[in-house]
Formats: structure tokens, sequence, C-alpha cells
């Protein structure tokens, strides 16, 4: 399996699995950057989201990543509003993903995947989706189930 570890990340939760992730199993790994950063402050944070799910917005990612040599794209995201944010949605929406699998991995408040599986089937439909991992935000620093996970990736590889 050829594989790689995209991310989308704002308060650093996700960045932490992503990061542990490559370092358990190897795989690249490349942080979507919005063109126009997001606020750090929660409220504005909220607040130009809900524009952007409101509106079905698709804003600019800095990031090139260029998936045709790997077949497995590591997915991972925070929950916003029980659901997957515009970025990684941007980024679902600007490749072909046919023959590729898609491993969902998200950090979130206590939401799990919420709606997140579905819109990513949505948007990647030539995709395959294979089971992924969810954590609650608070649990990541001492999570048996992360670390089971993170060492069931690398015996995959
Ligand atoms: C705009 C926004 C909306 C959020 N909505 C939810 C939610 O609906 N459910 C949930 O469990 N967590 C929600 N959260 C919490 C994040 O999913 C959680 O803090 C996550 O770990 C952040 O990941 P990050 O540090 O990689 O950005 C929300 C956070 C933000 C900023």
């Amino acid at each position: 399996m050829s594989a790689i570890i995209v991310y989308f990340s704002t308060t650093g939760n996700t960045e932490t699995v992503a990061t542990r992730l490559a370092a358990t199993t190897n795989f690249p790994i490349k942080r979507l950057l919005p063109a126009e950063p997001y606020p750090t402050a929660f409220d504005e944070k909220m607040k130009r989201w809900h524009q952007e799910r409101d509106h079905d917005l698709r804003p600019a990612i800095t990031t090139t990543v260029d998936l045709s040599a790997y077949d497995t794209i590591y997915l991972g995201y925070p929950i916003w509003s029980n659901n997957l944010p515009a970025i990684p949605r941007t980024f679902l929406e600007a490749h072909d993903w046919t023959g590729k699998n898609i491993i969902p991995f998200c950090t979130n408040g206590g939401s799990g995947f919420g709606q997140s599986l579905d819109r990513i089937r949505q948007l990647a439909a030539a995709a395959t989706i294979l089971p992924g991992f969810e954590i609650y935000n608070t649990q990541i620093d001492h999570s048996a189930s992360l670390e089971t996970w993170l060492e069931s990736q690398k015996q995959s590889s």
C-alpha cells in the first residue's frame, strides 16, 4: 500500500494525531492550509465557518498535493458543527478519486464522526471509504485506542 496523510487542523488536535500517525507509519504528511487563515478566536472562527457552511463555499487552499503516487489517503480533520469543515471539502472536490481509498480520521468534542463520513462519500463518490478513527480531543494524550489504531496502521503498511 502506498499512502499519504493529508490533514486540516486549526488548534493542533488533529495535527497531533496526524503527526503521530506519520511517525508510526513513516507515510508522508501534508497539512491543508487555507489561503485565508481562520481567525484564532472561537466565535470569529465559528462565524466564518457558518458562512462557508450555509453558502456551501470552497475556500482556497495553498497546499498542493499530488495524489498520483498513492492509492490510500488518510484524511484528518476536526468535526465542525457535526460535519466536515470546508477546507477538506475543497480538497476532496479538487481530486479524482477513481481507484483511491480514503481512511478518515477526526478529532472532536464529543460528536464522533457526526455527518462527516456521509459528506466524504458524497464529495469523493469514486473513492472507497475504509474504516477510520475518531477521538474526543481530551483523550488524545492518553488513549489506548489511539495507540492501538496507530499500531494497526503500521502493520497494514
Ligand atoms: C467552528 C467549530 C465547530 C465545532 N463543532 C463541533 C461539533 O459540532 N462537535 C464536536 O464534537 N466538536 C466540535 N468542535 C470542536 C472540534 O472538533 C475539536 O476541538 C477538534 O479537536 C479541533 O481540532 P483541531 O485542533 O485539529 O482544529 C468545533 C470546533 C470549532 C472551531
